[in-house]
């Protein structure tokens, strides 16, 4: 398994210390709301208990599930959603919380889809950015890691599924395409 990993980007004591500032700043930000964390699955979730339990207001969790459409979201970023949210956002304080923004395609299709849906408040709280292959512009509020434009795996994300249970963020040696 091992030696398919590449070079660690960001390590576990960097991911554990910006995720308590980031909760820091969300706790003050949200302390007089009620929040509503939105993960997306399955990259999201390592990030987003992590998360959470630095929070020291109350909150409440909902998933959605999302996948490309294959070749027709790399110009049109139409995404299909496999699990929607249970919850009614309309009104409520949503933070989305992602993985990794790559071409910033898939936010920006759920920030549409979600602002129909009229919450009170919405933002995007994701670990990892890569500016330089990123397609459109998105207020991304809380932000852990830009990174370069590489594929990377760990703390959430995979390659083929594996991997996800890596403590760090790591490069793969195995070439994979990023940016669409
Ligand atoms: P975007 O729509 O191009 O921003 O892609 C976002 C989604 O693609 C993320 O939620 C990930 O699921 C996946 N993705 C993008 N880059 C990586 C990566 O480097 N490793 C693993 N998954 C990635
Ligand atoms: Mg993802």
């Amino acid at each position: 398994m091992e030696n398919e990993i590449g070079e660690v980007l960001v390590t576990e004591e960097e991911i554990r210390a910006k995720v308590k500032e980031l909760a820091k700043r969300i706790s003050e930000d949200y302390k007089d709301k009620e929040l509503l964390l939105v993960g997306i699955l399955k990259g999201a979730f390592m990030f987003l208990a992590d998360l959470s339990r630095e929070l020291t207001i109350p909150v409440q969790f909902d998933f959605i599930a999302v996948s490309s459409y294959g070749s027709i979201s790399k110009s049109s970023g139409v995404v299909r959603i496999l699990k929607d949210l249970e919850a009614d956002i309309e009104g409520r304080h949503v933070l989305i919380v992602e993985d990794v923004i790559d071409t910033g395609l898939t936010l920006n299709y759920l920030i549409r889809n979600f602002k129909v849906r009229r919450p009170a408040t919405l933002e995007i709280c994701a670990l990892l950015s890569k500016p330089e292959v990123q397609r459109v512009s998105l207020n991304i509020k809380y932000l852990g890691f830009s990174i370069p434009a590489k594929f990377v795996v760990g703390y959430g994300l995979d390659f083929a599924e594996k991997y996800r249970n890596l403590k760090h963020v790591a490069t793969l040696k195995t070439k994979v395409a990023t940016g669409r």
